[in-house]
């Protein structure tokens, strides 16, 4: 079907149709619902949601399970190519087409068809929660980014593609407090910077939001708005993607929440109620963490400063001050750690360093390792070991940032299973973008606070 032919139509049935039928709620799973209770880090006045791990039996939008770790690797790559530094269409004006086309007039603004990688996502790295929509409120699954910035979830009637999600679609239809976004909207002229990608407008001035990702994945749908409910918490007129077209494979999940660094993002929507900061604990597979809006308990954190870049303004870059394995600072010289601007990022599962720091962290850690019997090469992971990450003895690593805040890793932050009888070191070389990915930081507490410019991290978060 041809989403350009229908959109003036929907849009139409979508303001002028009455409400017509009553809304399923979900029930959570109770037993892993209620893990949010007792995080030291959590202060008692921000709001607070659960977060899962994507391959937890918990995650509300489980991942296959036959799933193969490659699968999660080229799924990194492709998220890394959309922040590449080197390629000069990293802002993606224009999209090239698969054979889906686009006519009519609205068309010709709308000339958008992107380009489809099977068998990865921006779904497959990200963490999971439960995120309320509506009124009556119903709650979806969804990825959470600090990547990106527009919140979107798959909409009924689903005009062109919607990909299998838990529990049912969004239908604007039954929400008393759904609303399409026109296109003179200030929050539609936002589009650009929030998606990289430009707005356009339908023939009867809904606008229209066109979210890409670097592996292929996309949604395109109308920018709408209706309440967003965190928790016992409402907000009223949160401005998100309503999305029409969503294809990639975002998992089981309704959509994204955005949370990088730009206005149309979750996090600066309810800034003005709630602070300009989040934190989370990304959980392992075993376990359950949070993700929390506003207020945090500032002095369990050790900081660094976050920085701006021009690179990409909405993503939040650090400064790597140094790295040691078994107490020992890498051979490598000082100035190597900042010879790439560093990101650090919810859903990249594997972190990237510049190759100089990656080959000394290597050899630091294969000597340090001892006997321990090597393992072939992995995908992009090179230094592997027979075994898996438990039953190793595994060397302290310390990741130090500018300012002072430390990562000191604990060996399931080092390696990372691959299969049932290998581990691998979860770093990789670049010479591109730096980035801190997902596995290192998992069970701690991070906070962002755009507020006072700074990044800061403490152990035991998910606990
Ligand atoms: C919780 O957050 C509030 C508001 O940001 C802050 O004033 C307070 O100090 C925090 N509580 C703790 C225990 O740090």
């Amino acid at each position: 079907m041809d989403l350009l032919v229908h959109l003036p139509l929907l849009a139409c049935s979508l303001l002028l149709f009455p409400l017509t039928m009553t809304v399923g709620r979900e029930i959570a799973a109770d037993a892993c619902a209620s893990q949010i209770t007792g995080f030291q880090h959590l202060n008692s006045t921000g709001l607070h949601l659960t977060l899962h791990h994507p391959q937890s039996p918990c995650s509300p939008a489980p991942l296959p399970k036959d799933l193969p770790f490659s699968a999660v690797i080229a799924h990194d790559a492709g998220r890394i190519s959309r922040l590449t530094t080197k390629n000069p269409s990293r802002h993606p004006t224009s999209l090239h087409l698969g054979n889906k086309h686009v006519g009519s007039q609205v068309a010709d603004s709308l000339a958008v068809t992107v380009p489809l990688t099977p068998g990865a996502s921006v779904g497959v790295g990200n963490y999971v929660t439960r995120l309320g929509l509506g009124t009556p409120t119903t709650s979806y699954a969804m990825v959470v980014d600090t990547g990106s910035s527009l919140t979107w979830l798959q909409c009924s009637p689903c005009v062109v593609s919607c990909h299998q999600q838990t529990g049912q679609l969004y239908d604007p239809r039954v929400s008393s407090t759904y609303a399409s976004m026109p296109c003179s909207s200030a929050q539609c002229s936002e589009l650009q910077a929030a998606t990289l990608n430009p707005s356009t407008c339908s023939k009867s001035n809904v606008c229209i939001y066109q979210a890409s990702y670097g592996d292929g994945s996309f949604s395109i749908g109308y920018l709408s708005k209706d309440t967003v409910s965190l928790g016992s918490s409402s907000f009223p007129g949160f401005v998100y993607g309503c999305g029409q077209d969503n294809e990639g494979l975002f998992g089981q999940s309704a959509g994204l929440i955005g949370l990088a660094r730009n206005k149309l993002s979750l996090l600066y929507q309810l800034a003005p109620s709630s602070g300009s900061s989040f934190s989370y604990c990304l959980p392992t597979s075993a376990s359950a963490g949070y993700l929390s809006i506003g207020s945090y308990n500032p002095g369990q954190y050790l900081y660094t400063p976050m920085i701006s870049s021009s690179l990409d303004t909405s993503l939040y870059f650090i400064n790597i001050a140094g790295m040691s394995v078994g107490g020992n600072r890498l051979a490598v010289s000082s100035s190597e750690y900042s010879s790439l601007p560093t990101i650090i990022d919810s859903g990249t599962v594997i972190t990237r360093l510049p190759t100089a720091v990656y080959t000394a962290l290597s050899k630091a850690l294969v000597a340090s390792m001892g006997g321990t019997p090597r393992a072939p090469a992995y995908s992009i992971l090179d230094t592997c070991f027979k075994g898996q990450v438990s039953k190793l003895h595994v060397p302290a690593v310390d990741l130090a940032f500018a300012g002072g805040a430390t990562l000191k890793l604990q060996p399931g932050n080092v390696l990372i299973d691959v299969d049932d009888s290998t581990t691998c070191l979860a770093f990789a070389a670049t010479d591109d973008t730096a980035i801190i990915g997902n596995t290192q930081q998992q069970t701690f507490s991070v906070v962002y606070d755009i507020a006072q410019s700074r990044i800061g991290f403490t152990a035991g978060g998910c606990s």
